[in-house]
């Protein structure tokens, strides 16, 4: 079953068409990888999906409804979570304390009052733990590492108990252990019904890990499979290699 569904996106940036009628879907349990070379959109169709940025055409269907061009606010409510190639958590506040501002539905109103649950700080401390930061839980996150500020982020996002995930390159800049953590986390999440589709560079992360892979070059999709079948696609490589 699709749960989530772009059709015939287009959007263009001044004369860049970052989308040229692309349209992709992604299974509900799934985990889909969606790869391609550099400039290709990727990070585009997270933005069109999530309300970040406005479709020229083209349509976004989620669980059986409509969002295109919804507020981030409406889709995130929604149950589609997403984190940023750049990470986007607050520099000044603590790790604890940038799980609190997620908890209070990702605004700073959440910093004006105390946890408005008892246990949602003992949620808090609890995914800490299992994106494997928990140490660090009094940090500054603008001190974090590269690496442990996108585990902040996925930790972040978990709070609002997302039903889609999309991560834009989550394992960039990780290191190797912490990717290997990373993975165990998507898939164990994945096993209680959390569909992801993850934006990566690094092809082991997405063959070991993905169910099915899309391929985007020059703003749409040129091929889909199992990692294994998309591996041997002469098109594929000819995109990457073109570029
Ligand atoms: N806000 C914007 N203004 C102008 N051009 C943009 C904007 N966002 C994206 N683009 C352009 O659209 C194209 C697609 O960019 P996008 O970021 O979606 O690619 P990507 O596949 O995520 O690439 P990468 O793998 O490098 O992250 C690129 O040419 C990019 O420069
Ligand atoms: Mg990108």
């Amino acid at each position: 079953m699709t749960i989530l569904e772009v059709r015939n996106a287009s959007k263009a940036f001044g004369g860049i068409h970052a989308l040229n009628d692309c349209s992709i879907s992604v299974e509900a349990g799934k985990i889909t990888g969606l790869i391609g070379p550099n400039g290709s959109g990727k990070t585009t169709l997270f933005n069109v999906i999530t309300g970040y940025e406005k479709v020229d055409a083209g349509e976004v269907h989620y669980d059986g409804r409509t969002i295109t061009n919804a507020t981030p606010n409406k889709v995130f409510a929604m149950g589609i979570g997403r984190t940023f190639q750049l990470t986007r958590i607050f520099p000044r506040l603590s790790v604890l304390e940038n799980m609190h501002v997620s908890a209070q539905r990702h605004s700073l109103r959440g910093l004006l009052g105390g946890w408005s649950r008892s246990n949602e700080r003992q949620r808090a401390l609890e995914l800490l733990e299992f994106v494997g930061i928990a140490a660090l839980k009094d940090a500054q996150a603008g001190n974090l590492s590269y690496g442990q500020k996108k585990l902040l982020e996925f930790a972040f996002i978990l709070i609002a108990e997302p039903k889609v995930i999309l991560l834009d390159e989550p394992a960039g800049g990780v290191n190797p252990t912490m990717i290997n953590h990373l993975q165990s986390r998507i898939q164990e999440l994945n096993k209680q019904g959390i569909t992801f589709l993850i934006v990566e560079h690094n092809m082991e992360f997405i063959m070991q890990l993905c169910d099915t892979v899309t391929v985007m070059h020059r703003g749409t999709k040129i091929a889909e499979g199992t990692p294994a079948n998309v591996r041997q696609n002469p098109a594929v490589l000819e995109a990457y290699l073109g570029d």
